[in-house]
């Protein structure tokens, strides 16, 4: 089998390619230097005014499996993944049971095995989440967990944090950190200001999560271990990031296009749906956000896609799960929110979204290498998107982007060579 990308222009940044040309895939595998296979059944995709890229990674996703399957599983989250032009995503750990040992990853990875998009998963840092005991990190990782996280569950007791930075480092995986130093946060629902003081609602103020992110930076200084921050909303810890690259201690980062695209004023009408952890802050963090994107502070663009049952979310502001669904609505907010205003170039978008994540995980995608697993996303800059939560692939319909008109989207995907989405 082959598959032709004819005429599109190829943005590869794990090789500096940007240009109009061909990308064969035969057997499921980038052929650089192979011609058209005369032998074979094959396709040809019109890929003029597109751009080819990798496959994109979304390495924060809640695909809810097990335990939650009322909001998601394995299947739909990758389902989702593939219309949002995702080829790989990642799981986190805050499932029911926790991913918090070796018969869960498995489970999750068995079950990836059979979904339309690469799956990986990470594993808890402590036994069911609870921040009391380490979980069982070495058997995890020799499981297949690609990293070991905290999101939803962020570790209060920083010796504890300590040695599961000091045993995860032993594996050379990352520790995936979810910022908030939780006595901060009791009860709180919106970022901390003047909403929150109109609105009436309780206060998230942002030095929660630049405290920890500090803390955690300082781990990392002291244990060696690559700490990765999750979810970046605040200015702050873009800054405590940005100092500890400076000083070389092995972090990295990522943000979340609902963190570029909205402020606060989107719980001004009390929408639940804009209700998300951290929660969402004001126009000059998306500023900094948008600094720490185009100079390489953050590295990662992922989507913390929180799917939630229409139970959980139409209820009062107070009682409303923290969480936005994201891997539909990515693509056409980083093109829309960061490549369109100039803020970010398509070609470091792309890089945010697959060979940096690739890298942290240190898992072998996010590139068109010769001879690399054939994962590409093809992407139109310029199509028309309103967003519609009703056609989500998702079982999720948490989205405050609901009827946003938004231009740019990915038009086909395509896992190991085969074309997943649109489904044929
Ligand atoms: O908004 C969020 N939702 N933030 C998290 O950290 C967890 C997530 C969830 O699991 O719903």
């Amino acid at each position: 089998m082959w598959l032709l990308l004819k005429g599109g222009r190829i943005i590869d940044p794990s090789q500096n390619i940007d240009k109009v040309g061909d990308l064969l895939i035969v057997d499921g595998r980038i052929a650089w230097n192979q011609e058209v296979p005369q032998n074979q059944e094959g396709q040809t995709i019109n890929c003029a005014g597109l751009v080819v890229a990798p496959g994109l990674i979304d390495m924060h996703v809640h695909m809810r499996e097990p335990g939650y399957e009322h909001k998601e599983t394995i299947a739909t989250a990758a389902k989702a993944a593939a219309a949002g032009g995702f080829t790989t995503i990642v799981g986190m750990p805050n499932t029911k049971p926790a991913i918090d040992n070796r018969a869960v990853v498995d489970y999750v990875l068995c079950e990836g095995r059979r979904a339309d998009v690469h799956v990986h998963t990470t594993g808890a840092a402590t036994k069911g989440n609870e921040g009391i005991e380490m979980a069982e990190i070495g058997d995890m990782i020799e499981a297949g967990a690609v990293a070991i996280s905290d999101d939803a569950y962020p570790v209060q007791n920083a010796d504890l944090m300590r040695r599961v930075m000091e045993y995860s480092r032993m594996f050379d995986v990352a520790v995936l950190a979810h910022c908030e130093d939780t006595s901060l946060t009791r009860d709180a629902v919106m970022n901390e200001g003047l909403n929150s003081t109109i609105l009436g609602l309780r206060p998230w103020p942002r030095q929660a999560e630049a405290i920890m992110v500090m803390r955690n930076i300082l781990l990392s200084e002291l244990t060696g271990c690559r700490l990765h921050i999750q979810h970046i909303s605040a200015a702050e810890s873009i800054a405590a990031v940005r100092w500890a690259k400076s000083k070389g201690i092995p972090v990295t980062g990522e943000t979340g296009p609902q963190y570029f695209s909205l402020t606060d004023d989107a719980l001004c009408n009390y929408d639940t749906n804009a209700k998300v952890n951290p929660p969402l802050r004001t126009q000059a963090d998306i500023e900094a956000i948008k600094e720490g994107l185009a100079d390489g502070t953050i590295d990662a663009i992922a989507t913390d896609h929180a799917p939630h049952s229409l139970e959980d979310k139409q209820v009062e502001m107070q009682y409303a799960a923290f969480g936005i669904v994201g891997l539909e609505t990515a693509v056409p907010l980083v093109i829309t929110n960061l490549v369109k205003p100039g803020a970010l170039s398509i070609n470091d978008a792309i890089a945010r979204m697959t060979i940096e994540p690739a890298k942290i995980l240190g898992i072998e995608a996010g590139s068109l290498a010769d001879g690399a697993v054939a994962d590409v996303t093809i992407i139109d800059l310029d199509a028309s998107v309103v967003v519609r939560s009703g056609e989500f692939k998702s079982m999720g319909r948490n989205t405050p982007f609901e009827g946003a008109q938004l231009t740019g989207k990915a038009v086909k995907t395509i896992v190991s060579g085969q074309l997943v989405s649109p489904a044929q």
